[in-house]
Order: structure tokens, then sequence, then C-alpha cells
């Protein structure tokens, strides 16, 4: 049940079973540094009751972004803002987990035109990629390094857990994925070569931050695409996290190619009758359950405390992530856990452009990532008017959040440049 409390195994108490996961806020300022709306925003979240709040991407080198306005941290510059985002938390009686990410290939043009990924095989997503470079023995001995380094400075400023983002397609889980991962030296080929970038993050992390800190790794169930990182390869992957120390799976799938992590199956859709089906990943994830000797977290589609009970009674997942109901229902978790409301807002099919050619059905492939950027840009606007002390607008146009989307990040890529 969602009022249960869990104990992780490094000792670490999350006091019920809701977890907000990350949602990029793109808030931080011309510096890369959190911002007053950051505090803001996570107030409102954290007076809402989930046992923890995960931040959105916080990436460990400003060279690479996955969006103008990510927090980036690298150095102590800047601590004062994450040590004040922590305390918000902290006070609104929530806990602070920070997710720690390198986008890889899936860096916008706007903010480096030459991005750092496995190989040169560049995401042909409406030009907005560049074409990467393949990263050198020493860059990636770089990554492993910051990765730690982040994480570090996250623990010291108070923050109570760390994520590494393994999945949806950015740096790490483009190791994983042979699609992307072309490589044919210690680093690509086998899958154990695929997976030893994020083994050596996860191990020198934990190196950094002690036994006793929180960390979590999100990991795709598969990418979906042709050719990308499988089911049964996940499995593999989870039984060597096993032996690495990590205290929370999160499940999730997709990458920029195939949103499967952003899609949503009504529930007049829904194949079987039974309710827990809502979530998307909870199929594939009673594989990985199978073998993970750490508490896993399904994210994506839940939608109702019957499905989150239901999973969890079945013991198909220990945590339930949800995402995008916090940028309509902040304070949802409480109250679900009063028995005071069941069933989430599903606005997904409000928020296209149009239908047939204009729809996200579309022939055409550029309608379809219209569709989808103005829905990512719908949530986006709710997260900055409650970064901006006002409430959710569910009546919010998805044109008008599309093109608001696009000035916003427009305005922030120009700050940075101007700094
Ligand atoms: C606006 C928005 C931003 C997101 N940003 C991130 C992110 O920074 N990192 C991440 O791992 N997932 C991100 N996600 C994915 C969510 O964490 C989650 O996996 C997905 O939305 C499915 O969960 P839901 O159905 O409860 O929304 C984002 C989702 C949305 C809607």
């Amino acid at each position: 049940m969602i009022e249960q409390s869990l104990v992780l195994p490094c000792g670490h108490l999350l006091p019920n079973r809701i977890i907000k996961t990350a949602m990029t806020e793109g808030l931080a300022n011309a510096h890369d540094h959190a911002t007053a709306s950051h505090l803001q925003l996570y107030r409102t979240w954290a007076q809402g009751g989930a046992a923890a709040l995960v931040t959105g991407n916080i990436m460990i080198d400003r060279r690479y972004l996955e969006r103008a306005g990510n927090v980036v941290v690298e150095d102590d510059t800047g601590l004062y803002a994450l040590i004040n985002w922590a305390r918000a938390v902290h006070e609104g009686g929530s806990q602070l987990w920070a997710q720690i990410s390198h986008p890889g290939r899936q860096c916008p043009r706007l903010v480096n035109a030459h991005p750092l990924a496995p190989s040169e095989v560049q995401l042909q997503l409406a030009g907005n990629f560049g074409k990467p470079r393949a990263a050198t023995d020493s860059d990636i001995q770089d990554i492993i390094r910051r990765f730690a380094n982040t994480a570090g400075i996250l623990k010291d400023a108070g923050f109570d857990g760390v994520q590494i983002h393994a999945a949806h397609g950015y740096l790490l889980s483009q190791f994983l994925s042979p699609r992307t991962n072309q490589r044919n030296d210690q680093w690509g080929g086998s899958l154990i070569n695929r997976a030893s970038l994020l083994l050596s993050v996860v191990r020198a992390v934990r190196e950094r931050v002690g036994a006793s800190f929180p960390i979590s790794v999100k990991l795709n169930s598969s990418d979906f695409v042709n050719g990308g990182f499988t089911l049964d390869e996940c499995v593999q992957v989870v039984t060597w996290l096993n032996e690495a120390g990590v205290d929370l799976l999160e499940v999730s799938g997709g990458t920029y190619e195939q949103l499967a992590f952003f899609q949503h199956t009504p529930q007049d859709q829904v194949r079987d009758s039974t309710r827990h089906r809502e979530a998307m990943f909870l199929e594939y994830a009673q594989s990985i359950k199978a073998v993970a000797a750490m508490p896993i977290m399904v994210t994506g589609g839940f939608r109702t405390k019957t499905g989150m009970d239901d999973a969890l009674k079945a013991g198909h997942t220990d945590m339930i992530g949800v995402a995008r109901p916090f940028c309509l229902d902040p304070s949802f978790p409480s109250r679900m856990m009063a028995g005071l409301v069941d069933t989430l807002p599903v606005p997904e099919s409000r928020l296209v452009l149009g239908s047939g050619y204009w729809g996200p059905n579309s022939k055409s492939e550029t309608m379809r990532g219209l569709n989808n950027f103005s829905q990512a840009g719908w949530y986006y606007s709710q997260i900055e008017r409650m970064a901006a002390g006002d409430a959710p607008n569910p009546n919010l146009s998805p044109l008008s959040a599309l093109l608001g989307h696009f000035w916003h990040d427009f305005l922030r890529v120009l700050r940075r440049r101007r700094r």
C-alpha cells in the first residue's frame, strides 16, 4: 500500500511509496546554478506528501546539457543555491534526490553543435542535434570522475540521495545500446563492455558518497527501437548492478527516437481488465524484479490509487514513480494516502496540435516531433507557472505551450552565451 514505509539497502528510510520522478526544470540562471524559482517549485511539491522528490537532469559537465536551463554541478560555485534547495524541500517535509546526468548525443545543437557520445552516430530529429564526437578513453575516465564529483558535492549540500540517469537515450544509455555504441574497445561490443561505463560510474559514486548514502539508477527496460538495448540485456545488467551497491532501481523505457516514457495508455484501451496495467513498464518490470536484489520503482502511467496499490500488493514494484500528475495536482500524494482522491488527471488526448496530418500519428516525422514537443512544452509551462508561484492551468493551449517552450529555451541559450 502506498502509505507504507520502505527501508533501502543502505539503511535509508522512505516514509511512503510515492516518489516524484525527474522532470527537467529549465530554471537555472546563466551560470547554470539553481535559483529562487527552484525553491518556489520544490516547496510546493515538498508539501504534497511524496516520500522524495527527484530533481530533473543535473548535468555533470557544463559543455554538454540536455537543455539550456539545466542546473550544472561540477564545482563549489552555486553551492549555497544547492544548500537552500535541499533545505526548502526538508522544511516542506520531503527528501531531495538529485538526478545526475550527461546527455551524450541528445544535446541540442544550440547548446553544443559537437556533442560527445560513444560513437559518431548522430541523432536525426528535426535537425536539432549535431554529429557527435566519439569519446576517447580519457574522456571516459573524465566522465566517471565527474559523476562521482557531482554526487559528492550534492551530498555535501544536503541532498538525500542521487540518481544516476542511465535511461532515455542519454550518455550511459547510449553506451548500453548497440545501436549507438559501435565501439570495438573495452567500452563497446559485448554487453559487459557496453555496461562497463555504467558499472564504473556506480562504483565511483559509491566510493565518493559512502555506504549509507542512497544511490538510485534509472534504467530502460528496453529502448523500443530496432537494434537498441533489449529487455533480456536489461535483466543481465541488473544482475551486475546487484553487485555494485544500488539502493533503488527506477525502471523506465524509450529514447528520444521512441518516447515510450511519454506515452499514456488510456484506461479504455488497456488490454485486460486488471487496472495495474495502467503502468506502462509493469510487464517488463516483472522480469527485472525476478533478478533484482535491490528495491525497484516502476515509473510511467500510474494514475490511480487502486492501480498503485495493486502493483505493490502483487510485488511487481516496491515504489511508485509518478511525474506528469505533479504538474497539475502537486499535493495529490497526501490526499491520495488519506483516501480523498483515487484518480489523477490524464490530459494527454487534449495535448495535440491537431488530427490527421497535424496530429501525433501523422505520416510526417516533423509533425509527430512537434506534437511530442507540444506535450512536453505543456508540462514545462505548468512547471514554469508553479515556479513563479502561480497555480497550474489545465486549460493551457498546446500550441501556445509549444511556442512558449521554444521561446523560453531560446532565451536561456542566449543568456548563457552572453554571460
Ligand atoms: C516535462 C517532463 C520532463 C521530464 N524530464 C525528465 C528528466 O529530466 N529525467 C528523467 O529521467 N525523466 C524525465 N521525464 C520522464 C519522467 O520522469 C517519467 O519517466 C515519465 O514522465 C513517465 O511518468 P508519468 O507517466 O508519471 O509522467 C520527464 C517527463 C516530463 C513530462
